[in-house]
C-alpha cells in the first residue's frame, strides 16, 4: 500500500465502538506516524493480540508497534490524571512510550470541575439528558470554543495560579446551575496535579509542525478517529452527540494539516449497529434479537460499561456517514457476530411521517421508520476463516450488497477481535 507523504484518516461512520482501534493497531505497521486529532477519554478503543486485551483512551493505538511516533494532536482534550493511569498501565505492561508519544502544546485539559459541569448539565438536562461518559469532554470544548481553556502548552512555572483561576470561574458557574455535591473534588485534583506533573515527562510539540516536516520528508500519517460520524457536533444527531468534529475535516482541524494531505479515507462499520447513550437510533431493535446480537457481539461499553443499544446496519445512515467523510475505503467489523442468525436485514429506506420514503438522510431523524431488504443467514463459523475464499454464499451477497449501495469496496473485513482475525482482501 502506497503511503508516503500522505495523511490517510480511518473514522467511525456510526455511533462509535466501531472497532476503531483494532484495525488501527492492525494497519500501523504500514505507517510511520500514528495521531489522534479529536475527543479525549470519552473514547474506549480496544485491541487484542497475543492473548492480551488493552482498552485505550487517550494514547494512539499505534502504541503496541515498534518504532513509530505516536500524536496525541491539539484536537484532543486530555485529562492528565486518566492520561497518567492509562501511560502508568502500558508502561507496566512493558510498552514504554515517553520515547515514542509526542503531545501538542495546543491540546487542551480537561479539568476536575469540566467533570462537575458535566454532571450538573446533564442532571440540568433530566429526562433529556445526553447520556455522556461524564468525562468533562462538553464542558472542555466549551471553555475552548468560548477562548477560556487551559491547554497543555500552560503545564509552565506558573500553571497553579492559572489552575485556580479557571476552577474558581468554574466554581462559580456550579453554583449557578444549583450544585453542591463536590465530595471527592480535594481527592480528584491532587491526583490531577499528580497527573499534571507526569505529564511532564513527555515531548509537548507543536504538533502542526511536526506533522507537517514529517510529511514533507515522506513519511505517512494515519490519523485516528475517535466516537464516529453520527456523534459529530455538525452531522451527527444533535444534540445527542459528542462535542467535537468527529469527520475527516476534523483530522484537518486536529492536527494542522491541508486537506491536499489527505489521501485515504477509510470507514469503519459494524456489520450491524449500535449506539450508547441517548438519541434517535431508527433500526434500534428492542426484541430477542437485538439482545442476542448484544450477547454475542459482548456490546457492552468500554469506557463505562453500559449496555448498548443494538440494531440492524442502516444504509440510510453510512450513505450519509460515506458523503460526510468522502470515504474512499470501508471496513466491515464483528462480521463474525451474525454469524448464528437465520435472517438478517438491512435498512435500505426511511418512511418519513408524511409517509413518504427517502433514501436521504433527514434532519428530522427521530420520526422515521426504517424500510428493510432481508438477507438469508451464512450460519456458518467465520471466525477462524484465514482467506476471503472461504467466506459463504450468503455472507457474499449480504457484502456485495452493502459495496453496490454504498458505491465504496469494503476493503477489511473483521471476523474476531484479535489482530490476527482480520482479511484484508485482495
Ligand atoms: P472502538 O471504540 O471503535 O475502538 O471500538 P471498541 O473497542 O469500543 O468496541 C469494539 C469491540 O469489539 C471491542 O471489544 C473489540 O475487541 C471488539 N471487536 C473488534 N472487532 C471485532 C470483530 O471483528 N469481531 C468481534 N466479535 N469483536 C470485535
Ligand atoms: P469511541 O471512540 C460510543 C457518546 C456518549 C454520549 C455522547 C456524548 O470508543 O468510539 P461525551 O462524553 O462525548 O460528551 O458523550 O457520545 N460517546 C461515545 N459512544 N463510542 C465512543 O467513543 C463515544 N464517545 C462518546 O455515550 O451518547
Ligand atoms: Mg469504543
Amino acid at each position: 500500500m502506497e503511503t508516503k507523504g500522505k495523511v490517510d484518516v480511518l473514522l467511525g461512520l456510526q455511533w462509535g465502538d466501531e472497532g476503531k482501534g483494532k484495525v488501527v493497531d492492525v494497519l500501523t505497521p504500514d505507517y510511520d506516524v500514528v495521531a489522534r486529532f479529536q475527543g479525549g477519554p470519552n473514547a474506549g478503543h480496544t485491541l487484542e493480540f497475543e492473548n492480551q486485551k488493552y482498552v485505550l483512551r487517550s494514547i494512539p493505538s499505534g502504541i503496541f508497534q515498534g518504532g513509530k511516533v505516536n500524536i496525541i494532536g491539539n484536537g484532543v482534550v486530555l485529562a492528565p490524571d486518566l492520561f497518567m493511569s492509562e501511560a502508568q498501565e502500558l508502561e507496566k505492561s512493558g510498552h514504554p512510550l515517553k520515547d515514542r508519544l509526542h503531545i501538542s502544546k495546543k491540546a487542551h485539559l480537561i479539568m476536575p470541575t469540566h467533570r462537575l459541569l458535566d454532571r450538573a448539565y446533564e442532571a440540568a438536562k433530566g429526562k433529556d439528558k445526553v447520556g455522556t461518559t461524564g468525562k468533562g469532554i462538553g464542558p472542555a470544548y466549551t471553555d475552548k470554543v468560548s477562548r477560556n481553556g487551559l491547554r497543555v502548552g500552560d503545564i509552565s512555572d506558573n500553571f497553579e495560579e492559572k489552575y485556580e483561576a479557571h476552577k474558581k470561574r468554574h466554581l462559580s458557574m456550579l453554583e449557578s446551575l444549583g450544585w453542591n455535591e463536590f465530595d471527592g473534588l480535594a481527592e480528584a485534583e491532587r491526583k490531577w496535579m499528580e497527573g499534571v506533573a507526569y505529564m511532564r515527562l513527555f515531548h509537548f510539540v507543536d504538533s502542526e509542525h511536526e506533522v507537517n516536516n514529517l510529511l514533507r520528508s515522506g513519511k505517512s500519517v494515519l490519523c485516528e478517529g475517535a466516537q464516529g460520524t453520527m456523534l459529530d457536533v455538525d452531522f451527527g444527531s444533535y444534540p445527542f452527540v459528542t462535542s467535537s468534529n468527529t469527520i475527516c475535516a476534523g483530522a484537518c482541524t486536529g492536527l494542522g494539516i491541508g486537506p491536499n494531505k489527505v489521501g485515504e479515507v477509510y470507514g469503519i462499520m459494524k456489520a450491524y449497529c449500535t449506539r450508547v447513550g441517548s438519541g434517535p437510533f431508527p433500526t434500534e431493535l428492542f426484541d430477542e434479537t437485538g439482545k442476542k446480537i448484544r450477547d454475542l457481539g459482548h456490546e457492552y461499553g468500554a469506557v463505562t460499561g453500559r449496555e448498548r443499544r443494538c440494531g440492524w446496519i442502516d444504509l440510510v445512515q453510512l450513505k450519509y456517514s460515506v458523503m460526510v467523510n468522502g470515504v474512499t475505503k470501508l471496513i466491515m467489523m464483528k462480521s463474525d457476530v451474525l454469524d448464528d442468525f437465520d435472517t438478517i436485514k438491512a435498512c435500505v429506506g426511511y418512511r418519513l411521517s408524511n409517509g413518504e420514503e427517502t433514501t436521504d438522510f433527514p434532519y428530522e431523524i427521530d420520526h422515521v421508520t426504517p424500510i428493510y431488504k432481508e438477507f438469508k443467514g451464512w450460519k456458518t463459523d467465520m471466525s477462524h476463516f484465514t482467506a476471503e475464499e472461504q467466506f459463504p454464499e450468503n455472507f457474499r451477497t449480504y457484502v456485495q450488497f452493502l459495496e453496490t449501495y454504498l458505491e465504496i469496496p469494503i476493503k477489511i473485513i473483521s471476523i474476531g477481535p484479535d489482530r490476527a482475525q482480520t482479511i484484508i482482501r485482495k
